[in-house]
C-alpha cells in the first residue's frame, strides 16, 4: 500500500527529475537553491527536501470527519536546502537554526529549541515533552511552519538528553501562500523532512532503529506538527503532499486508518487552477471559520449518535464517519464497509439529520442553534460539553449550523465515492464525454454545497466558478479550505486555451495581467509525485 512505502531519497538528480512526473523543467530551480545556499552560507547544502502543494478535486471539509477525499499533488512545490553548521559557536544553543527564505519579504530568522521537561496535553496520550519551540499562532509568520516541522522531529527523536544538530536552511517555493493549494502543509512536510534528513533520522523509524520512516508515518507526524500552528486540519493536505503519484489523483481514506490508492483520471480533460486572489489564511481566521467547522461537525456527530441511540464514550470526540459506521454495524477490526453499503448509509443519514434542526426554527434557512441549545441536544452537562468540545480549541459564534454542516458532509462524502467510481470505470466507458460530464456535475454540486451549506465559499469564488462555467468548464469548484484561494475547473483538452483566455478577460482582478503574471494565477496542472529528499554526496 502506498502509505507503507519509504520516503524516496535520491542521490542522482536525473532520477529525481524523472520521478516527479511533470512537464516543468525543475533543474533550474534545484540548481539555483543549491547555489543560493552556497552563496549565503559558504558551503553546499547536505540535503534538499521537496514537498508539493495539492489541488483537491472533490471532498471538501470532510477529512476531519474521517471521510475519504480525492486530491492530487501539483507541480508547484516547496524546497528546503539544509546543512549542518560546520563550526557552531560555543555560544550556539544545541539545535539552533538560521532560517532564510529566497523571497525577500520573509526575513531571516534565528531560533533554538529550549530543552525542558513538561507534561504535554496536546497529544492523545499525555507524555513528557523534552523540547519547546515558541510558535506564534496569533500572527501569520513564515518561520512558524519551519518550526512546526522541527518540533515534531525534536519530540519524536530527541528524547533522553540527545542534542539536535545546529543547522542553516534556505526555503524557496512556488505554492502561493493562502491560496488553498496547501502551501502550509507543503512547508511543514518539507521542514519535517529536512530536519529528519539533516539529523540522520530519515532512515530510522520512531523507535530510533529499524526500517526507514514510511510515508504514512511522515503524514501522521506532519499532521500533528501543523496543529502546532493553531489549525486542527484533517490529514488530506499532508497525505497528498507525501503519498501522491504522478498522473493520478489519490483517494485518501482515514477510517479505520490512513490509507491511499491512486485513481486514474479520465483522458480528454484537464484540471485548471484559477486563483481568486482573495488571500485566506486559515490559521488567522480559524476561530470563526476552520476550527469552528471542526467543532460544529463534531457536535453534530455527538447529537446524531444520541438520536440514533449509538454507543459513544463519555469523553469521546466521535466523528460523523464513525457514527455512520456504528449505525451500519461496521466492525472496525475487519476494515471499512464496502462502498455500496456506505453510500446506502449516507443516504439514510441525509434523512436522520432533521434532528439537528432547532426545535423552534426562526424562518426558512435559519437552522442554527445557540450554544445552550447545542449542549442540551448533546445530552451532556455544560461542563462536560465544554471540556470535550471547547477546551482544546478557540471558536467564536452565536449560532452553530449543525444541520447544514452535516448535510454538506454526508452529501460531499457520497460525491467523492461517486467521483472515484466514475474514474475507475472510465476506461471501459463507451462514452468518454459522458464520463467527463458526470464528473463536472459532481464538482458543480460540491461547489453549491460548499457555498450554501458549509458556507466556506466567498463572493469572489462564486463569481470565478460561474465565469469558469460560462467560459466552457464542465465543472468548477473551490479547492481547499475556501473563504478565498483557488478554484479548480474541469475543461475539455481542446478548449483549454480558449477557456484561459475567456476567464482572464472576464474576472476583474485578472485585468491587465499578462504572460508570467497571468500564468501565476491561472494554469493547467498535471498530477505530480509526492515528497522526496535529495542527498548531496
Ligand atoms: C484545509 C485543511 C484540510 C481540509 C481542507 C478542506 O486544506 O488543511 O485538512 O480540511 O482545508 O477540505
Amino acid at each position: 500500500m502506498a502509505a507503507e512505502q519509504p520516503i524516496p531519497v535520491y542521490t542522482n538528480l536525473s532520477d529525481l527529475y524523472g520521478s516527479l512526473g511533470t512537464s516543468l523543467n525543475h533543474a533550474e530551480k534545484w540548481n539555483s537553491i543549491a547555489e543560493e545556499f552556497q552563496q549565503r552560507f559558504g558551503r553546499k547544502p547536505a540535503y534538499i527536501a521537496r514537498a508539493p502543494g495539492r489541488v483537491n478535486l472533490i471532498g471538501e471539509h470532510i477529512d476531519y470527519c474521517l471521510f475519504g477525499v480525492l486530491p492530487a499533488a501539483i507541480e508547484r512545490d516547496i524546497l528546503i536546502a539544509i546543512g549542518r553548521r560546520p563550526n557552531p559557536n560555543a555560544e550556539d544553543a544545541p539545535g539552533s537554526v538560521v532560517a532564510e527564505n529566497v523571497q525577500t519579504k520573509y526575513t531571516r530568522q534565528v531560533f533554538a529549541p529550549a530543552p525542558r521537561r513538561r507534561a504535554s496535553v496536546s497529544e492523545e496520550e499525555v507524555r513528557l515533552e523534552e523540547w519547546h519551540l515558541d510558535i506564534n499562532t496569533k500572527q501569520l509568520r513564515w518561520e512558524s511552519y519551519v518550526k512546526a516541522g522541527y518540533y515534531g522531529v525534536l519530540i519524536n527523536y530527541f528524547a533522553g538528553g540527545q542534542n539536535p544538530a545546529s543547522v542553516d536552511l534556505l526555503v524557496t517555493g512556488t505554492v502561493p501562500a493562502g491560496s488553498g493549494l496547501s502551501s502550509s502543509a507543503a512547508m511543514v512536510v518539507a521542514s519535517t523532512l529536512a530536519f529528519l534528513a539533516v539529523n540522520e533520522k530519515l532512515e530510522a523509524n520512531f523507535t530510533g532503529n529499524g526500517p526507514k520512516i514510511s510515508k504514512g508515518q511522515l503524514v501522521e507526524m506532519a499532521v500533528a506538527n501543523e496543529k502546532r500552528v493553531g489549525v486542527n486540519s484533517g490529514g488530506m493536505d499532508q497525505a497528498a503532499s507525501v503519498i501522491s503519484v504522478p498522473s493520478s489523483a489519490l483517494y485518501i481514506s482515514f477510517f479505520p486508518e490512513l490509507s491511499a490508492s491512486a485513481v486514474p483520471l479520465p483522458t480528454g480533460a484537464i484540471f485548471i487552477i484559477a486563483n481568486s486572489l482573495v488571500v485566506s489564511d486559515k490559521a488567522v481566521t480559524a476561530k470563526h471559520n476552520y476550527n469552528l467547522r471542526v467543532v460544529e461537525t463534531l457536535a453534530a456527530a455527538r447529537i446524531l449518535a444520541r438520536h440514533l441511540e449509538l454507543k459513544v464514550g463519555k469523553t469521546e470526540k466521535v466523528t460523523l464517519r464513525e457514527v455512520v459506521g456504528r449505525l451500519a454495524g461496521e466492525v472496525e477490526e475487519v476494515g471499512a464497509m464496502p462502498v455500496e453499503w456506505l453510500l446506502e448509509t449516507l443516504k439514510r443519514m441525509e434523512r436522520e439529520i432533521e434532528c439537528l434542526k432547532p426545535k423552534k426554527s426562526s424562518g426558512e434557512g435559519q437552522f442554527g442553534v445557540t450554544m445552550e441549545e447545542m449542549i442540551e441536544m448533546s445530552g451532556m452537562t455544560a461542563e462536560e460539553f465544554k471540556e470535550v468540545y471547547l477546551s482544546w480549541v478557540e471558536v467564536e459564534a452565536t449560532q452553530f449550523q449543525l444541520y447544514k454542516r452535516a448535510k454538506h458532509v454526508f452529501s460531499e462524502a457520497s460525491r467523492v465515492l461517486q467521483f472515484r467510481q466514475i474514474c475507475l470505470a472510465a476506461e471501459s466507458s463507451p462514452s468518454p464525454s459522458d464520463v467527463i460530464k458526470d464528473l463536472g456535475k459532481l464538482m458543480n454540486e460540491s461547489q453549491t454545497s460548499c457555498d450554501e451549506l458549509f458556507q466556506c465559499s466567498c463572493p469572489e469564488l462564486n463569481e470565478l466558478t460561474n465565469i469558469a462555467k460560462d467560459a466552457g468548464a464542465i465543472g468548477s469548484r473551490l479547492t481547499g479550505a475556501g473563504w478565498g484561494g483557488c478554484t479548480v475547473s474541469l475543461v475539455a483538452e481542446g478548449d483549454v486555451d480558449a477557456f484561459i483566455k475567456k476567464v482572464s478577460a472576464t474576472y476583474g482582478p485578472y485585468k491587465g495581467l499578462q504572460d508570467t503574471a497571468l500564468s501565476e494565477v491561472i494554469f493547467a496542472t498535471k498530477p505530480s509525485s509526492g515528497a522526496c529528499v535529495y542527498k548531496f554526496e
